[in-house]
């Protein structure tokens, strides 16, 4: 159930969405814990595993910046139970389920695909958009990327459950199109949303969509990987979208390099090692 200060928070950010506004830079102390926070961008001469660099002070809105500074929360979403967690993402999934912000998708979807797994999980995995599989079942990466996908997941030693998954955008774009920068900026919310709530300690972004949408980046997957990124107070590696490796095999091998980069960054070893 929200306070009415987030009710009120929350509609200005919507307010500030629809303006263009993706990324916000200051929120006041009564901000709710599905707001987002802190991202601030490796240097490129820093050492791949070296903790990341302080970034340049946030700029204001309207213009998106890749520093935006943490508000104070009044609660650490760290300290959620896991069934506050469980409500809250819930809740937000309710909101998301009843969402017309993309009318196209709106009137094309079976259904919102929200996300799933761990409300706790130390890993959260963002894809791109769900395609023909996630619309019918409404969960993300259940087709032949995600059985992919859960073999990777398998490789790691976790099982499915252990992560918390979802995408850049939470409806089917027609024809598995690429989401639009619009699109992906209305889905913004719901996303910072989820990362708020179960607040991994590590995303991994899964192709050139949710790199280039989390990071407000756009160079390329091959030069983003490898290295870490912070988004609030997650370490970010990208890598290799599984519908990528479904259709260039050899990339397999890069993208289990950096499931062992996140391995080891955990103090992990893959089973089979
Ligand atoms: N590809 C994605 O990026 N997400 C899904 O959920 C399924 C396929």
């Amino acid at each position: 159930m929200l306070t009415n200060p987030q009710r009120a928070l929350r509609q200005k950010l919507s307010d500030w969405q629809r303006a263009g506004v993706t990324h916000v830079p200051h929120l006041e102390p009564s901000a709710p814990v599905s707001v987002p926070r802190k991202m601030e961008l490796q240097t490129p001469e820093a050492p791949p595993t070296a903790s990341v660099t302080a970034s340049p002070p946030p700029s204001p809105p309207p213009k998106p910046s890749k520093s935006v500074a943490s508000p104070e929360l009044p609660v650490s979403p760290s300290k959620l139970t896991l069934t506050q967690r469980e409500q809250e993402l819930s809740t937000l999934a309710q909101t998301v389920a009843n969402c017309t912000r993309c009318q196209e998708l709106a009137s094309t979807r079976t259904q919102t695909v929200f996300g799933v797994g761990n409300p706790k999980a130390q890993v959260m995995f963002i894809g791109e958009a769900p395609g023909a599989d996630e619309d019918k079942q409404g969960e993300p990466f259940v087709g032949r990327a995600g059985q992919l996908m859960n073999k990777i997941i398998e490789a790691c030693g976790w099982q499915r459950s252990d992560l918390y998954i979802c995408n850049i955008l939470r409806c089917r774009p027609p024809g598995n199109r690429n989401p639009t920068p619009e699109e992906a900026g209305n889905c913004r919310e719901y996303l910072d949303g989820q990362i708020g709530i179960v607040d991994p300690e590590y995303i991994v972004c899964w192709g050139s969509v949710a790199a280039h949408n989390l990071l407000d980046e756009t160079i390329s997957i091959g030069k983003l990987r490898q290295k870490w990124f912070k988004y609030g107070r997650a370490k970010v590696l990208c890598t290799y979208h599984p519908s990528y490796l479904l259709r260039n095999p050899a990339a397999k091998k890069p993208v289990w390099e950096d499931m062992k980069f996140l391995l080891a960054e955990m103090g992990l070893e893959p089973p089979s090692a």
